[in-house]
């Protein structure tokens, strides 16, 4: 069960909340996860009265509703919500807000969830400073702020400097909700809850890692925003650099949010620096062009709604990193992530090296596969180990056999990370949350890239929708054995 305290969802009219937050929260009201006194104040705009919100969040969580949607779950889920009509560029709001808590007498924990545009982040926070609203008298204030915090370093630092101004890092609450997603923190607890993986888990050992996020979707609704950004800042720098550092850290002294912290951003300062004549030999970009996807056929990303007309910004991004430190010295790391491809999935895929002796080379036909194991982040959430075993017989030959764990539990276990995360910040546990230290070493690590691609405006590759992505991207490889995978299974395609 929760603390006390009032959540205030600026953006509450948005997509991300109506598709993500309350969802989430009516989750947490079936599970009796939240304080009785726990309250909600939906923001928006929109000049509604508290009846139509409560409509509105209704027909946004029925079909979400897992096991099914109830109206007694709904009624205690809307008994703590109001609606506050609020411009959030508009000073005096701010006082008819804080007029709002104080007349309700609601909570004085309060969080407030920024779920809004980038650009807004700071202009919010320096509003709700003057309004008083984020001293900690009578009870704790935290913010949570949606991805992207910026755009590359500078403007992360910019926005950084401007939120200090009013917040602690311990009040500022950077969301990422991959880190909440269960497999993710089974990638740690893999590593660390099982010795036989530590010693393995070096150069001596492993040949490359690969990160794969792939998604059958386009850009959809949100063309305008993705238009700016591409999927190196979308999926790369955020998500898929925090797998990287989760799969590569050290083991951090204890599971505290500041131990965990520390070593992810050790790991991640620890990225050999990309120069900007190697980012051809690093970065790989393309974008879809028109095809077939689960036999519908889609348009190319330049007919794509919202899309500048000779846009070079990527919907497929691929890069090559070495880190160096005494672990993984000389171990490549390949990311790649891409819209309109043929399914959604998420993998994390460790290849080991070879055996130093190919002992039954003379005894069988075909050269032995080395071992993997590959992390299912998403849709399944699975651990499969390959390994090499004797065929049955009297002939020694060999065949590859894996150990599966497939760990999605039934629907009273599933949830979506949204919940968890919902909840740290009530605790006030910033583990999955990420420190702006995290952020800049994160943006470091693509900055050159980001750069180079943004003086290349002429040309960009492109790749069918519904295919793998650009054969280009495979140059990558520092070796001919080396090669996307993008199959848990590699018979399940
Ligand atoms: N959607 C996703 O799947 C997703 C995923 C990850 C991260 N994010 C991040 O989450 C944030 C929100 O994304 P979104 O997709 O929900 O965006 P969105 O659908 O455009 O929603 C933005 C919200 O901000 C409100 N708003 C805009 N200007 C305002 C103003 N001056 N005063 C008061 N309210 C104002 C909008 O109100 P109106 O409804 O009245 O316009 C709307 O509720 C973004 O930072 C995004 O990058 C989104």
């Amino acid at each position: 069960m929760s603390e006390a305290c009032t959540y205030v969802v600026f953006g509450a009219t948005g997509n991300l909340s109506m598709t993500k937050l309350m969802p989430a929260f009516y989750h947490l009201e079936k599970h009796d996860r939240l304080d009785e006194a726990v309250k909600i104040l939906a923001i928006g705009r929109r000049d509604w009265h508290r009846d139509e919100w409560m409509q509105s969040v209704k027909e946004a969580v029925m079909p979400k509703a897992r096991g099914g949607f109830t109206d007694q779950v709904c009624e205690r889920f809307c008994g703590r919500m109001d609606y506050l009509q609020m411009d959030i560029l508009q000073t005096p709001d701010y006082a008819r807000l804080k007029a709002f808590l104080a007349d309700h007498h609601w909570p004085t924990n309060v969080v407030f969830y920024l779920s809004l545009g980038p650009d807004q982040f700071a202009p919010t926070v320096e509003q709700l400073g003057e309004a008083g609203l984020l001293k900690e008298e009578g009870g704790w204030r935290r913010v949570v702020l949606e991805k992207p915090f910026g755009f590359d370093s500078q403007s992360a630092k910019q926005l950084q400097t401007r939120l200090n101004r009013y917040l602690e890092e311990e009040q500022t609450y950077r969301i990422d909700h991959y880190l909440g997603k269960g497999m993710v923190q089974n990638l740690m607890v893999f590593r660390f809850a099982n010795l036989m993986m530590e010693p393995l888990w070096n150069r001596n050992y492993i040949d490359h890692i690969q990160i794969t996020h792939a998604e059958d979707k386009s850009v959809g609704t949100r063309a305008g925003y993705y238009d700016q950004s591409g999927a190196m800042r979308d999926m790369i720098q955020s998500h898929l650099l925090q797998l990287l550092a989760l799969v590569a850290m050290e083991p951090p002294a204890s599971m505290e949010a500041e131990a965990l912290r520390n070593e992810k951003v050790k790991l991640l300062q620890s990225v050999r620096p990309i120069l900007k004549q190697n980012v051809h030999n690093q970065a790989y970009r393309a974008q879809y062009a028109e095809g077939v996807i689960k036999g519908q056929r889609v348009p190319s990303y330049l007919q794509e709604p919202g899309v500048d007309e000779g846009s070079v910004t990527e919907t497929y991004a691929a890069i090559k990193l070495y880190i160096d430190n005494w672990r993984w010295a000389g171990v490549p790391f390949y990311i790649q992530t891409g819209k309109n491809m043929p399914s959604n999935r998420t993998l994390v895929a460790i290849r080991f090296k070879h055996p130093p002796k190919q002992f039954f080379r003379e005894s069988q036909v075909k050269k032995m596969e080395p071992n993997w194991i590959v992390f299912g982040i998403q849709p399944e959430e699975s651990i499969r180990l390959e390994l090499t075993a004797k065929e049955p017989g009297l002939e020694i030959r060999t065949q590859q056999t894996n150990l599966d764990a497939t760990l999605k539990g039934d629907e009273n276990s599933a949830y979506d990370a949204y919940e968890e995360l919902l909840l740290d910040v009530i605790k006030g546990d910033r583990s999955l949350f990420l420190r702006y230290d995290e952020v800049k070493a994160a943006w470091k690590v693509v900055d050159p890239i980001l750069q180079v691609w943004s003086s290349e405006t002429a040309f960009i590759d492109t790749y069918a929708s519904g295919s793998w992505g650009p054969e280009g991207a495979k140059k990558l490889f520092d070796h001919p054995e080396q090669c996307w995978r993008y199959h848990y299974k590699p018979e399940v395609l």
